[in-house]
């Protein structure tokens, strides 16, 4: 895994690719190693947002005009809070220059509040959805 900063995509030129789809991973709610240097989960909330702004502004720069960008990400909770790292990562992509077309609601399946979800009986999803953002340049 490479650190994502600014200079990771410069081997891709301005304007270039046709469309992004990206899953990042919902900061450090799941590691996904031990400790490989530039593993984006293992940063904090915090950190992890710094690192989504050159995420975006290279999303946007190698981006033809008029073309997509796909987000998928979530909000999550800690110690009772709700913590809108969904909407705050948006916003990177907005400060980046994308303008939003679609915020797609998905429900979450087979992760830890599943089971719990399942004896719920209404249409309220609280923290049962993530987010596909999608951007256009
Ligand atoms: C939320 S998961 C998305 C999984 C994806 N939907 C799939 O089906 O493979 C985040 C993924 O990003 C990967 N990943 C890629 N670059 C990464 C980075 N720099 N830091 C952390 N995870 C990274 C992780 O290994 C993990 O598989």
């Amino acid at each position: 895994m490479r650190k994502a900063n600014a200079a990771d995509l410069d081997f891709i030129k301005d304007s270039s690719i046709d469309f992004i789809c990206t899953h990042p991973p919902y900061a450090d709610i799941i590691k996904y190693s031990q400790d490989i240097e530039g593993d984006i989960s293992l940063l904090t909330y915090e950190d992890f947002l710094k690192e989504m702004t050159p995420v975006a502004q290279e999303s946007y720069r190698v981006l033809k005009k008029g073309k997509r960008c796909a987000v998928m990400i979530g909000d999550m909770r800690k110690r009772g809070k709700v913590v809108p790292l969904g909407f705050r990562v948006m916003d990177r992509f907005l400060q980046a220059g994308f303008a939003i077309e679609e915020i797609i609601i998905k429900k979450q399946h087979h992760c830890r509040s599943t089971k719990y979800w399942e004896k719920q009986n209404n249409n309220f999803l609280l923290l049962e959805h993530e987010y596909i953002f999608v951007f256009q340049k």
